[in-house]
């Protein structure tokens, strides 16, 4: 077998076989396979899809280019995850919510990539936090207090951590086979039974229309249960930024209003909605009853206590929680309602500022961030603030330009758009 060939029948858009498949993979880990040859097939699946059949065999072949982790003595485990946005601190939330109802969440977690965040980053802005725990740690933590958050370790699906890095500089993140294969390999190493996953549509997503939001979901559904993972996917809106804060630290604060009761806004409803579906899985009750549970336990601020004792647990010093002191407020210049906020343009902004990297080595500005103090049909007059930009960088390059503000409102912007289990 031989990888010319190989990107020569893609290319062609020819179906690749299983034992093609594995080749590839296992020859990419080996290094006997190039990157410029890696990243020559990765475009030819991006332009030219794959079937079920190859998709299957992409996810097995990745599953099995590292470590699996074995969870079965924990009994029912529930995962989630999204496939990327901006302002997506859902998992600081629903992880002890879903935990203080009595179900087990064992969560590995990622970084940011390109203008998304990533629950690590913005966890890592909490002093002290351990973030990297070994196996054993992590299972432990799970049995004491029902939920744990780590890094991926290093040994854990090799392929998707070299396949990643490739795709995000060679314009091949945006593709539906690779996307539900690295998702899916990942979670399925990871041990869990049962799974949520948040699938992002709209300008701040990977995933751009509904149709294809809808085909990743069947076919991540799909591939859960050919591994007996019961799978349930949201398809939620990614055109607008999720809650008021994006960047690392003010996302920590944003979570801890939730939690606290301080703030209700469209996130807390996605935040109450992703718990629902994972409790429902986890305690085998309807979704009615696992939704009544989980507001009783926001109300009654045991998600909060659940959420400071993983903190603690994790070494994590929460009082120490830093903030940013360089504050620009951003100021209309018309009045009107709001019409968009635009996510993808938000999610680039905040990585300038200092909140995520452009480049993999770049360090990130835990203080970094944007507080948006309007939302979508909020009415703004000349001089009102749209929001504040926390940096410790130079910003008179910066365009600020995000936000529309036109005469009249629009509809409400939908949050859900489909459930697909
Ligand atoms: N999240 C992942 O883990 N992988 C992708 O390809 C996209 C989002």
């Amino acid at each position: 077998m031989n990888i010319i060939d190989i990107i020569t029948k893609k290319k062609n858009k020819e179906a690749l076989s299983k034992e093609e498949i594995e080749f590839v993979v296992n020859s990419y880990v080996d290094g006997n396979i190039k990157d410029y040859q890696m990243s020559s097939l990765l475009m030819a699946i991006t332009i030219n899809d794959m079937n079920d059949d190859e998709i299957h065999y992409l996810t097995n072949a990745m599953l099995n280019s590292g470590k699996k982790l074995e969870l079965s003595s924990l009994g029912i485990v529930v995962d989630k995850h999204s496939t990327g946005g901006v302002g997506d601190k859902t998992t600081l939330m629903v992880a002890p919510i879903v935990a203080s109802c009595g179900v087990k969440v064992a969560k590995m977690s990622g970084r940011g990539l390109g203008h998304t965040g990533g629950t690590i980053d913005k966890l890592e802005s909490i002093p002290n936090i351990k973030l990297n725990l070994t196996e054993e740690e992590f299972i432990n933590e799970v049995k004491n207090i029902n939920m744990a958050i780590t890094c991926q370790t290093d040994n854990m699906v090799i392929a998707d951590k070299k396949i990643y890095a490739l795709r995000d500089v060679t314009g091949t993140v945006e593709s539906i086979p690779l996307i539900a294969s690295s998702i899916m390999s990942k979670k399925i190493a990871s041990g869990a039974s049962k799974l949520v996953l948040d699938v992002k549509v709209g300008s701040g997503a990977l995933i751009k229309n509904i149709e294809d939001a809808r085909r990743l979901s069947n076919i991540m559904v799909n591939l859960g249960k050919q591994n007996n993972i019961e799978t349930v996917c949201l398809i939620t809106n990614m055109d607008i930024p999720l809650g008021n804060n994006i960047g690392n630290s003010l996302e920590i604060e944003e979570a801890i209003d939730i939690l606290t009761n301080k703030k209700d806004n469209e996130l807390k409803s996605l935040v109450i909605e992703l718990s629902s579906y994972m409790v429902s899985l986890g305690l085998n009750i309807s979704i009615e009853e696992a939704r009544n549970m989980v507001i009783s336990k926001l109300n009654d601020l045991s998600a909060y206590n659940k959420f400071l004792e993983f903190i603690k647990y994790q070494n994590g010093n929460i009082e120490a929680l830093p903030k940013g002191t360089k504050a620009y407020n951003i100021k209309s210049n018309m009045e009107g309602y709001i019409t968009k906020i635009d996510a993808y343009k938000l999610g680039r902004l905040s990585m300038l500022i200092g909140a995520g990297r452009e480049n993999k080595e770049d360090i990130i500005d835990y203080t970094a961030g944007i507080i948006l103090n309007k939302k979508i049909n909020d009415y703004v007059g000349i001089g009102d603030i749209l929001f504040t930009v926390y940096t410790n960088k130079d910003i008179s390059n910066i365009d600020f330009n995000i936000i529309d503000i036109t005469n009249n409102k629009i509809e409400d912007p939908k949050l859900i758009y489909e459930v697909i289990k």
